[in-house]
């Protein structure tokens, strides 16, 4: 299959709409990371997203929407007044609420369970996409399955070359990271993936929320965990990560003694640190996180597909506070570590 990468316009806009409605796939940006879109009602277009992605079948899609009006046919019951109350205040926006859903949505959608994950996106190209299509728009992320997320068309072109007919290219996405995803099915909204809506924003929005608790930790032995995508290795780099945390003093003496020893080691090794710390790292090979938590929701997927680029296999990197935007970023990158964290205090 050849693919094809064109600039969002209104032409592009139309034949992306075609493909869809014909069956098809298209990768397009949204605020948070690219997805990968099919229509979200033909069961046969959605077992496509999961080919060209090799995502595992129990994994649960995303089912976007352009306007308010089409989530009561997508779901069973009236949304909560917590739902309600979320939907005013962050939609459009990065955020996926989880819903009972109706019979309209295939089992291929939601992995065979009985609910469904929606989202209103703000990105322009990602709404006019939906309308263009006239219809609800199922969409992961547009990495190949495992890989990290994809925040510009060129990512996703590395990912998917030959496996998708059309990536529409709207320049880098401005969030970086994944939507939150909060199941509203119960009376206290519960985050089940930490994203571009902060638990802060939540609890003032709703006067409370519930973080679930899987999401800094490995799943156990056994467990069934809320959210299916919560079981699975993610965001990887092919290089090993590794996490320092502690205090920043502290942190940039262990990340130089395991840099030096992996350097001695005969490794290529390779430093991620936050802007204000660079420099105590010498002359070591380091790349920029970004100032803040939000520079490094931004930039993170790039940082670790470029640690492959530059064939880094032993990688380091500083964590961050969990407050904020820092628990979705802190999220991530354990997962790409395979939660290898060290600390370096005492
Ligand atoms: O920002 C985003 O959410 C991006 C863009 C493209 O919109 N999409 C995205 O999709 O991140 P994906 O498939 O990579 O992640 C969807 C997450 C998975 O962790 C999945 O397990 C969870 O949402 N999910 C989907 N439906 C669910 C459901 N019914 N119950 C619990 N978790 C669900
Ligand atoms: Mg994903």
């Amino acid at each position: 299959m050849q693919t094809e990468l064109l600039p969002v316009n209104d032409e592009s806009l139309s034949r992306a709409g075609e493909l869809i409605r014909a069956g098809g796939l298209v990768a397009f940006p949204t605020e948070t990371v690219y997805g990968l879109g099919a229509n979200a009602l033909d069961a046969d277009a959605v077992r496509r997203i999961f080919e060209a992605k090799g995502r595992p079948g129990d994994n649960p899609l995303i089912v976007h929407i352009s306007r308010v009006d089409q989530l009561s046919p997508l779901i069973t019951g009236a949304p909560s007044p917590a739902a309600r109350a979320l939907m005013d205040a962050c939609w459009p926006g990065p955020m996926t609420l989880i819903f009972p859903k109706s019979p309209a949505v295939p089992a291929e959608v939601t992995a065979g369970l009985d609910t469904v994950a929606v989202r209103f996106p703000v990105h322009p190209a990602a709404r006019s996409l939906i309308e263009a299509a006239r219809r609800p728009i199922a969409a992961p992320s547009a990495n190949r399955s495992g890989r990290p997320s994809p925040t510009t068309a060129a990512h996703v072109l590395e990912d998917m070359d030959g496996r998708v007919p059309l990536i529409l290219d709207g320049g880098a996405c401005a969030v970086g990271l994944e939507s939150t995803v909060i199941d509203v099915t119960g009376d206290t909204p519960r985050i089940l993936r930490p994203g571009g809506v902060t638990p802060e924003r939540i609890a003032e929005i709703c006067g409370g929320v519930t973080v679930d608790d899987a999401v800094l930790r490995p799943l156990r032995e056994g467990e069934r965990p809320r959210s299916p995508g919560m079981k699975y290795r993610h965001y990887a780099p092919t290089g090993a990560l590794t996490i320092v945390q502690g205090g920043a003093d502290a942190v940039a003496g262990k990340i130089r003694m395991l840099y030096d020893a992996a350097l001695a080691g005969g490794k290529s090794p390779l430093i991620l640190a936050l802007d204000g710390h660079i420099d105590a790292y010498g002359d070591r090979r380091c790349l920029s996180l970004g100032a803040d938590a939000e520079a490094m929701a931004r930039s993170m997927f790039a940082r670790l597909r470029d640690a492959d680029a530059l064939g880094a296999d032993a990688i380091f990197s500083e964590a961050i506070p969990t407050d904020g935007m820092g628990l979705a970023v802190m999220n991530r990158l354990e997962r790409a570590a395979g939660f290898n964290i060290l600390e370096a205090d005492g």
